[in-house]
């Protein structure tokens, strides 16, 4: 099954289509909203394309993946988006316009994916993020995640010195497994 519809109490979670470039494009084109994330705020149309095309499309081509357009359900129109990656890591993500943040929206919908995850057998879910961005570790504490280390990268392709802390959850009852993915771990706690 590939990013299966998923409806919460103020959400749509669905796949997006070639018909959302604009609401993508909403979503991809501003600074503060893609700071700390691995690529340069898109430019235009022809760049959400590309992107669409690598992040999303070929994803789709998968037998398994979970790549959601997050929607208000009045109407359907995407204002963010919710990724759990199906690489070794299966590495969480998200980012939500501007406009839409304070509301509760991402731990929603985070909430609603990590129950799909779970229901379909996914031993553990795991994410990142830059020690300047806690926001988005709070995201990851509310859906149950717990905070394992920190590591330290030369990250690309922006080619910055970042503090990354890492969080995971497992949901095959092993609680103490921690994937110890990375050589420069600076701490644990
Ligand atoms: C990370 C990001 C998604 C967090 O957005 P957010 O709106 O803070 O996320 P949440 O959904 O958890 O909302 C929490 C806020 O909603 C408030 N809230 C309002 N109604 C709520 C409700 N019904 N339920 C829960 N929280 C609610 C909370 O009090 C909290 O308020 P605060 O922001 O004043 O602390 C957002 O900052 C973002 O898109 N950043 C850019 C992309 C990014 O950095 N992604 C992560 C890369 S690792």
């Amino acid at each position: 099954m590939n990013t299966p519809t998923l409806e919460t109490k103020r959400l749509i979670l669905r796949k997006f289509t070639e018909q959302d470039m604009e609401a993508l494009y909403l979503i991809l084109k501003d600074e503060e909203v893609n700071k700390f994330l691995p690529w340069y705020p898109i430019k235009n149309i022809e760049e959400t394309k590309k992107f669409y095309e690598e992040r999303y499309a070929s994803k789709y081509a998968q037998p398994q993946g979970y790549a959601y357009a997050i929607c208000l359900k009045e109407d359907n129109f995407p204002i963010g988006y919710i990724n759990v990656d199906m690489e070794e890591h299966h590495d969480f993500g998200y980012g939500l316009r501007k406009e839409f943040w304070h509301r509760g929206i991402v731990t929603e919908a985070g909430k609603a994916v990590v129950g799909q995850v779970k229901k379909d057998g996914l031993a553990y879910i795991t994410a990142t993020h830059d020690k300047n961005n806690p926001r988005s570790g709070n995201v990851m504490k509310k859906v149950g995640m717990r905070y394992c280390y920190s590591y330290e990268e030369q990250w690309q392709p922006k080619d910055i010195p970042v503090i990354f802390r890492m969080y995971q959850l497992n949901f095959n009852g092993n609680t103490d497994f921690v994937v110890w993915s990375v050589r420069n771990v600076l701490y644990t706690l």
